[in-house]
């Protein structure tokens, strides 16, 4: 017997992936139920060769689903999940809503798939920042080898990573800008993102960080289990439509040599290295990681100080491993466990 899924936010960007590749994937469902607001009632959409009619989330009895996909944001999240979870359906969540509960296992399955069996304290599951996710399914073979004392990470994030609307936006400036008709519109003192680069993603926190940068140290300790883990970022927004690059700069304890790096990554679980010293020897967003579900990594490099830390550059499809085929693969590790 399948289980009975329901996606929530079935219109979004992360939504509709999740269905292709829930299909994609083979996921042993015997019914998919495509949810979203009112707006969208009768809306269609696809999973696999079959199409959806999208029902209002309001409108649902989640009591016979047994697993819940839900993308639409915190603020949706924080008010249906607890109803949800309370039906008896497990929801893995893919806004930053419970990621910093202790009672809620954040996971990416190459890392801590162990942890999934901590979703019985209040059957929910998050799904961890997109930064986050391509980060650490890096740095763990790396940390298990040689222990991270140390990241500094600097993101170069798509647009496709503020939903549906972002796309629109750099799509409708970019036309905007060259077509030359007259000055690009934004709102509210907002930097133009076509042709331009905007150190500003999410709220500005008290810290001076905003909370873009904050999710990558947070979330990379929780899901490492080092709670005292030195991590800093820079989040950085960029005219890509798919896929956030990074650099990315870590200290170790042991000492761990390019070679030895690119060795232990070759063997890594959901990792692709590309790194040769050639034109196009190395992944970039709309090239290589745009639609696949591998993180890639490349330009390997000891530091040029004689200290022990390592360069690298890590690129993966934010929309794909970055939300909705982590997702998805959480869904399969519980799966693989009695519900
Ligand atoms: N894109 C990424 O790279 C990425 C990565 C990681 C996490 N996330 C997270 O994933 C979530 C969705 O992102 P996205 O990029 O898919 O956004 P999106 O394209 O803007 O889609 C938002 C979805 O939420 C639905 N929704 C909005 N209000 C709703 C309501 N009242 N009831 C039910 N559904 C409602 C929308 O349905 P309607 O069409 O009916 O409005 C739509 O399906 C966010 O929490 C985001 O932070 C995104």
């Amino acid at each position: 017997m399948g289980y009975k899924v329901a996606i929530v936010g079935a219109t979004g960007n992360v939504g509709r992936e999740m269905l292709t590749i829930l299909s994609e994937r083979g996921f042993p469902a015997d019914e998919v139920v495509a949810l979203a607001s009112r707006r969208s009632m009768g809306v269609e959409v696809s999973y696999g060769e079959r199409v959806l009619k999208v029902k209002a989330l309001e409108n649902h009895d989640f009591t016979d689903t047994d697993i819940c996909l839900m993308s639409a944001g915190s603020e949706i999240s924080k008010e249906w999940t607890p109803k949800i979870a309370a039906a008896g359906c497990v929801v893995i969540d893919n806004s930053s809503a419970w990621r910093y509960d202790p009672d809620v296992p954040l996971i990416v399955p190459e890392v801590n798939a162990d942890t999934v069996a901590g979703f019985r304290k209040k059957n929910v599951i998050a799904n961890p920042n997109c930064s986050t996710i391509q980060l650490v399914v890096v740095l763990k073979p790396l940390h298990d080898a040689a222990r991270i004392e140390r990241i500094d990470v600097a993101t170069y994030q798509s647009v496709s990573g503020a939903g549906r609307e972002g796309v629109e936006e750099l799509a409708r400036q970019s036309i905007a800008a060259l077509s030359g008709k007259g000055p690009i519109d934004t709102q509210g003192g907002a930097r133009q993102i076509a042709f331009n680069c905007v150190p500003h993603i999410d709220a500005f926190q008290d810290n001076g960080y905003t909370r873009e940068e904050m999710k990558i140290v947070w979330e990379t300790r929780k899901i490492l289990g080092e709670p005292a883990l030195r991590v800093n970022a820079t989040a950085v927004r960029v005219p890509v439509f798919y896929g956030h690059s990074e650099v990315v700069q870590i200290e170790t304890r042991r000492s761990l040599s390019a070679a030895q790096a690119r060795a232990l990554l070759e063997n890594a679980p959901g990792v692709t290295v590309l790194d040769e010293q050639r034109l196009g020897g190395y992944p970039t967003a709309a090239t290589e990681a745009a639609n696949r579900d591998t993180v890639y990594v490349g330009r390997i490099r000891d530091y040029l100080a004689p200290d022990r830390g390592l360069n690298l550059w890590i690129v993966a499809d934010n929309v794909r491993k970055g939300a909705a085929t982590n997702s998805v693969q959480i869904a399969e590790a519980l799966a693989r466990r009695p519900i």
